[in-house]
C-alpha cells in the first residue's frame, strides 16, 4: 500500500485496488454507483460477484463502470480464473462485499469458500469491509448478529445497515447503507497506514449561533466546508478525528466521532473535552465574537420601531484551551491578509495560522475552494493558489505532520 499522497488531485482511493465483492441482494444495482465513485475517485476496481449477484445485476454494467473484466461464477472454479483471481486478492488494498447477503456472511464466518466473493474474501490478507443489506428478520436473526459478532471480533469492519423500507415492504433495519457512508468507510480504512496513524485531532467547523429568543439568533456565513474538509482529510490519513460541528447542512461525515453544537460556549466545553488526548486543535469554525447578554425565554414581538440588542463577548475558545497540542487557527480576512494573521497567531499562541482571503469570490465562506497562506510560529510565509478546500486541508495536514514529528 502506497503513503497518501497529497498532491492536487490525488485521495486516499488513488491506485488503490479495490474489490468490490457483489452478492445477491435486491440492493446489488446500488453496487454500480458504488463502483462508479470508487472509480472516479482513481481506485482500480475489481468486481467480483456471486451467480445470483448476476441475476439482479448484469456484470456488463460494472464492467463498463470500471473499465475492467467482472469475474463471475460463471467460470469454472477449477479454471485459470480462479488462480487469477486469488493473485488479485493478494494485490488488493482492500476488499468490499456490498451488498452482502446472510448467506454470504454466514458461509464467511464458517470458512466456506464456494463461490468466488467468498474464495477472494478468504484468499486476500487485506482488509475487509462488508455492507449487509437483507430482510430486517434475517438481520436481526442472532445467528446473523453472532455472525457479525464473530466477523467483528476477527477485524472485518461492518457497515451497519440503515433503517427504512425494505423489498419485503416492511420497515426496518436492513437497507444497505448509505453509500456515501460505505465509501467514508473505505477511505478511512485505507488511511489507517496514512501518516496520521495513531494522533488524535480535533477539528471545529461551521458557524456558531448565538440565540437572541427562541426562534431567532446571531449567524455567519461559515458553511462548515472547509471544516469538514479538513476532518475527512486527517480521517483518509490515519488520524482519530474528533469533529465539533456547529450546524450545517452537510452530509455527516463517516469514520469519525462528530459533536453536534450551537454556541461559542457549547463549542468551547466541546474542545475542552475532546482535546484531552489530542496532538492537535484545528480550529476551522467561524465562532461568533459576541452573544446576546441575555436570551429573550419568548418570541420576541414585533411591537417597537426599533430594537436593541446588549452583546456581550464570547469565550475566547483558542487562547483560553489548555494542554500540549499543536493549536491551528484560521483567520478569514479582507485586507492585510497575512499582518492581521500574523497577530491572532501571536495573541492566541498558535503553532500555525490559516490566513484566509476572503476578497475573492472564490475563497471563504460558502465554496468549495479556499485560498489561504499559512503562517507558522516561526515567521514562515507560505502563499497557496486558489485550491478546493480538501487540497487546503492536506496542505496544512502536511505542516501538522511536519510540525508534529518536531514535537
Ligand atoms: O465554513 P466555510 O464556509 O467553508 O468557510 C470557511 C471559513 C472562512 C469559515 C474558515 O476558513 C475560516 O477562515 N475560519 C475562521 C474564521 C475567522 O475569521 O475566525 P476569527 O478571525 O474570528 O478567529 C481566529 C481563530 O480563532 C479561528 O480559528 C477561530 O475558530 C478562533 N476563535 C474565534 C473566536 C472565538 N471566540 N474563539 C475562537 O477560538
Amino acid at each position: 500500500m502506497g503513503l497518501l499522497n497529497s498532491n492536487k488531485g490525488t485521495t486516499v482511493l488513488t491506485n488503490k485496488t479495490v474489490i468490490l465483492g457483489i452478492t445477491g441482494s435486491i440492493a446489488a444495482y446500488k453496487a454500480a454507483d458504488i463502483a462508479s465513485k470508487l472509480t472516479q475517485a482513481g481506485a482500480k476496481v475489481e468486481v467480483v460477484m456471486t451467480d445470483s449477484a448476476t441475476r439482479f445485476i448484469a456484470p456488463l454494467t460494472l464492467r463498463s463502470i470500471t473499465g475492467r473484466p467482472v469475474v463471475t461464477d460463471m467460470f469454472d472454479l477449477a479454471s485459470q480464473h480462479t488462480i487469477e483471481h486469488i493473485a488479485l486478492g493478494e494485490a488488493a488494498d482492500i476488499v468490499v462485499i456490498a451488498p452482502a447477503t446472510a448467506s454470504l456472511i454466514a458461509k464467511v464466518a464458517a470458512g466456506i469458500a464456494d463461490d468466488m466473493v467468498t474464495l477472494t474474501v478468504l484468499a486476500t490478507k487485506a482488509p475487509i469491509i462488508l455492507a449487509p443489506a437483507m430482510n430486517v428478520n434475517m438481520f436481526e436473526n442472532p445467528i446473523t448478529q453472532e455472525n457479525l459478532a464473530k466477523l467483528k471480533a476477527r477485524g472485518f469492519t461492518i457497515v451497519d445497515p440503515a433503517y427504512g423500507r425494505l423489498a419485503s415492504g416492511k420497515m426496518g433495519r436492513g437497507r444497505l447503507a448509505d453509500i456515501d457512508k460505505i465509501i467514508g468507510t473505505i477511505k478511512q480504512v485505507l488511511g489507517r497506514s496514512g501518516d496520521l496513524a495513531g494522533k488524535r485531532l480535533v477539528v471545529t467547523a461551521g458557524g456558531t449561533r448565538e440565540p437572541i429568543d427562541p426562534v431567532r439568533h446571531i449567524g455567519n456565513r461559515s458553511s462548515g466546508k472547509m471544516g469538514y474538509a479538513m476532518a475527512e482529510a486527517a480521517r483518509d490519513r490515519g488520524a482519530s478525528v474528533t469533529l465539533i460541528t456547529a450546524p450545517t447542512s452537510l452530509p455527516e461525515p463517516v469514520g469519525m466521532e462528530v459533536v453536534h453544537i450551537e454556541t461559542a460556549a457549547q463549542m468551547k466545553d466541546a474542545v475542552a473535552r475532546a482535546v484531552a488526548q489530542a496532538d492537535a486543535l484545528i480550529m476551522a469554525a467561524a465562532v461568533a465574537d459576541y452573544q446576546p447578554k441575555s436570551v429573550a425565554k419568548a418570541k420576541i414581538k414585533k411591537e417597537s420601531p426599533s430594537l436593541t440588542l446588549e452583546l456581550v463577548r464570547t469565550p475566547d475558545i483558542l487562547t483560553e484551551v489548555k494542554g500540549d497540542f499543536l493549536k491551528v487557527g484560521f483567520a478569514a480576512e479582507s485586507q492585510d491578509i497575512v499582518a492581521n494573521a500574523k497577530q491572532k497567531l501571536e495573541k492566541k499562541k498558535l503553532d500555525l495560522i490559516v490566513a484566509n482571503d476572503i476578497t475573492d469570490a472564490d475563497s471563504g465562506f460558502g465554496v468549495d475552494t479556499n485560498k489561504v497562506t499559512l503562517i507558522d510560529r516561526k515567521g514562515k510565509v507560505e502563499e497557496l493558489p486558489l485550491l478546493t478546500k480538501r487540497e487546503v486541508a492536506d496542505r496544512i495536514l502536511d505542516k501538522v505532520v511536519a510540525m508534529l514529528a518536531k514535537k
